[in-house]
């Protein structure tokens, strides 16, 4: 096994960065000059390497294509004031990785290769980390299944690459959102803990006629009520209701143990808020709201940070909230925020410095 140190690392001839402003970028439209790729083959992973970011090649009958053995990670780097750069809880999508990859039945990644690899190449495209306030660099660590033949079965050989993409502000308004009840994203023994290439697939029809009809997201819930709230598309969601934060618990595996849902979770309790992680049905929701203790609802994502939600439909009933009014979610974004772009003491060492 090489290790993360002996890796070759081959580098581009001219920095594709002069051509860029990387104030207020695309998301996921412009990636830094270099990538990780490894192989996996015989049992082992092999063929380690930093090199330029390029083109893959491929047959038609790769299998990852056919049948979707794909898993991926979304991490952030940031840079403090003093150019210093540091990855935001890498450990964390490190092992959420390997369990995706234990259930697609994919081989799992070692850490010299995931996580000081990534520091690796993270140092080597420094310059492409954006040093605006909510701007950073987006990792995108994934895998597939590489074989060339079409058959269902495991793979016998993968590809794991990490690639890295500048970025700025994800969601700049509020959202509104529509309370799914045909359409599903996760049951109970699925795959809807994994970050699985195909969980992404299956959701893109019901976004697209929420959209249809004036919503920006839909709001997941379970495949045998459709009553019981998952996550809002590709974020886990919070809801503030008198003084408790509640957010749908993990046990069913039906929800992605969010990184940034762990470390607002974190900062609520600090902040005196009493959390319940539980099954939660949307007529509690509702309840609440005619009640007026039903006060804040967010997502939390590394894409999207935390994202307001201004509206809430459910049926024919519309829950609506002024956003402009909120206390928690903004004081809870600026802190999370400020640890990030080292403004702020890392008191829960989230921070894990590139040298
Ligand atoms: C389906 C889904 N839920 C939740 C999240 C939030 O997870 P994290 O905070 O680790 O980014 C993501 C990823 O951003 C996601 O794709």
């Amino acid at each position: 096994m090489i290790a993360a140190m002996d890796m070759p690392i081959s580098k581009i001839r001219e920095s594709k960065l002069k051509n860029l402003n990387l104030e207020n970028i695309a998301f996921g439209k412009f990636f830094t000059d270099h990538m990780l790729e490894a192989d996996y083959e015989n049992g082992e992973w092999t063929n380690i390497q930093i090199k330029p970011y390029e083109p893959l090649q491929f047959a038609p009958s790769l299998a990852a294509l056919h049948y979707g053995q794909a898993i991926f990670e979304g991490i952030k780097a940031y840079k403090n004031k003093k150019g210093e750069a540091f990855i935001f809880r890498p450990q964390d999508n490190f092992r959420r990785f390997n369990i995706s990859a234990e259930r697609m039945e994919m081989p799992t990644v070692p850490e010299n290769i995931f996580i000081d690899g990534m520091k690796k190449l993270v140092a080597l495209d420094i310059n492409w980390i954006p040093e605006w306030h909510d701007h950073s660099l987006y990792i995108r660590p994934f895998m597939f299944s590489s074989d060339e033949m079409i058959g269902v079965k495991p793979s016998e050989k993968y590809k794991f690459l990490i690639i890295m993409s500048p970025t700025g502000p994800y969601f700049t308004k509020p959202l509104k959102i529509y309370v799914e009840e045909q359409y599903v994203r996760a049951v109970p023994g699925g795959t809807g803990f994994a970050k699985a290439a195909g969980n992404y697939a299956l959701s893109m029809h019901a976004t697209a006629l929420a959209r249809k009809k004036g919503y920006d997201q839909v709001l997941w819930t379970d495949a045998f009520e459709h009553k019981y709230v998952q996550e809002i598309g590709t974020m886990n969601v919070v809801f503030i209701v008198g003084n408790k934060a509640l957010t749908p618990d993990l046990g069913a595996g039906t929800i992605l143990a969010g990184v940034t849902r762990d470390s607002v979770l974190t900062l609520l309790k600090d902040a005196g808020y009493t959390i319940e992680e539980r099954p939660i049905n949307i007529e509690e929701l509702i309840a609440a709201y005619k009640e007026g203790t039903f006060k804040e609802v967010f997502g939390t994502g590394t894409a999207a940070t935390i994202t307001l939600i201004k509206e809430l439909r459910y049926k024919d009933f519309t829950m609506t909230f002024n956003t402009e009014e909120w206390k928690t979610a903004p004081a809870i974004k600026k802190q999370l925020t400020d640890i990030r772009e080292g403004n702020a003491p890392d008191k829960f060492h989230w921070m894990e410095k590139v040298d």
